[in-house]
């Protein structure tokens, strides 16, 4: 017999995305002739870039020939790319992060919850993770037992939560305590909230001297409109002693479906060991992506390295001012409807706030069945996300135009 998992019976229901999904097929189904406008899952909707297109149409010819086949590739990504990662991402903002710190994956998703293999399970490890947040930090903690059950409002003992509201514009305060890993994610998913650099090195400081490792995750850096923002962790002096950070392809240049991602592990971040020894995380990430991972394909590789040529640049930023003002739309509707919303302006995402403290799955339901319009509700973010909804501006210009017509009719 095979003993499973335990902790995974601590879950609460699916995971948010397939349950939206789950709920939205059964309303399609009975309600066949409805088009239903999915502004859910922040998932996008426009074609590669077209320098990403040719980039990956050349690598699969060189696949046709003997002489330039590539079989395995390094676990940790084709130095071609992570070169052009450091040099590019990190070198012209100043900040000093080396090639070989940069390891290619095959999505932020995988990377932010595989991270737990190399850091201590169990309870170990005092664990703040914002609230509302992207449900994986909190599900992977559950799945790898750092976590206690869950309450009746989601929250799951063991997990120190930072609420993230209105209040503190979103951005997670200093805990009074001292806490061994933070998720920070800036922009953010879902409240659309970016950090200030102030706000970053009040972090950065805090986990110097807590000796606190951050998780920043940065997947939506390219939505960075405001100049003071941010774009990477590491512009913040001292940050590469404490900092790990990732970042994707998906809604920089349209990878959601073509997958690929990195994470920066600088050589500098160390952990303890259970006997006090300082352990670099570099060489246990390594050690575990060689293990575990066989690298991103060569033709994705090319196709990712693709987006740092003149061309490529260009057209990622035509791709993400696109959403930008899909973004720019939905948040001007919620305003003129008369509801409180917040973010995307520097995200894809808006976060808005229920009308007449309505539930968020309420709101959800509302929306479904009166408007035939997908969204997100916020409780799915954690316990703070009650009473919000998430609107994504992934999709048509068409479509989002059309989403904020009926929510006209039916909320206004
Ligand atoms: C979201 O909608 O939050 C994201 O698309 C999920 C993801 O990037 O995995």
């Amino acid at each position: 017999m095979a003993w499973i998992n335990d902790n995974y019976l601590k879950l609460k229901a699916g995971y948010l995305f397939p349950e939206i999904g789950r709920r939205v097929r059964a309303f399609a189904e009975a309600n066949p002739k409805a088009k239903i406008i999915r502004l859910g899952i922040g998932d996008v909707t426009e074609p590669l870039p077209g320098a990403v297109i040719e980039a990956m149409h050349r690598a699969v010819d060189e696949m046709a020939h003997r002489e330039t086949f590539r079989g395995y590739g390094p676990e940790q990504g084709y130095d071609f790319l992570r070169e052009k990662i450091a040099a590019e991402d990190f070198g012209k903002r100043k900040c000093d992060i080396a090639a070989d710190e940069i390891f290619i994956s095959d999505g932020s998703k995988c990377d932010t919850g595989n991270i737990l293999d190399i850091l201590a399970c169990g309870k170990a490890n005092c664990i703040a993770i914002p609230d509302p947040v992207y449900p994986v930090y909190v599900d992977t903690n559950v799945m790898g037992g750092n976590t206690g059950a869950a309450g009746d409002n989601g929250s799951y003992q063991g997990l120190l939560y930072l609420p993230a509201t209105e209040q503190n514009n979103f951005t997670p305060d200093l805990p009074a305590e001292k806490v061994d890993v933070v998720y920070l994610c800036s922009p953010n998913n879902p409240t659309g909230a970016a950090m200030s650099r102030e706000a970053l090195a009040r972090w950065v400081d805090y986990a110097k001297r807590n000796d606190c490792l951050i998780l920043f995750d940065a997947a939506y850096e390219g939505y960075i409109t405001d100049e003071r923002v941010p774009h990477s962790i590491f512009e913040i002096p001292g940050a590469r002693d404490v900092a790990l950070e990732f970042r994707s392809f998906s809604k920089l240049a349209g990878f959601t479906g073509t997958r690929c991602a990195y994470t920066v592990v600088p050589k500098s971040v160390t952990g303890k060991a259970a006997d006090g020894t300082r352990v670099d995380l570099h060489r246990l990430w390594l050690r575990r992506q060689t293990t575990k991972f066989n690298g991103v394909s060569y033709v994705v590789q090319r196709g990712a390295e693709a987006v740092y040529s003149p061309a490529g640049r260009e057209q990622c930023r035509k791709l993400i001012d696109f959403y930008l003002q899909n973004a720019r739309t939905i948040r001007w509707t919620l305003h003129e409807i008369g509801l409180t919303a917040f973010g995307g302006e520097n995200a894809p995402y808006v976060w808005v706030k229920t009308p007449g403290g309505m539930s968020s799955w309420d709101f959800f339901d509302k929306l479904l069945t009166q408007a035939h319009v997908v969204g997100t509700p916020g409780s799915g973010f954690g316990a703070q996300g009650e009473g919000y909804f998430r609107i994504s501006a992934f999709n048509s210009r068409e479509n989002v135009e059309e989403a904020m017509t009926r929510l006209k009719a039916k909320l206004a």
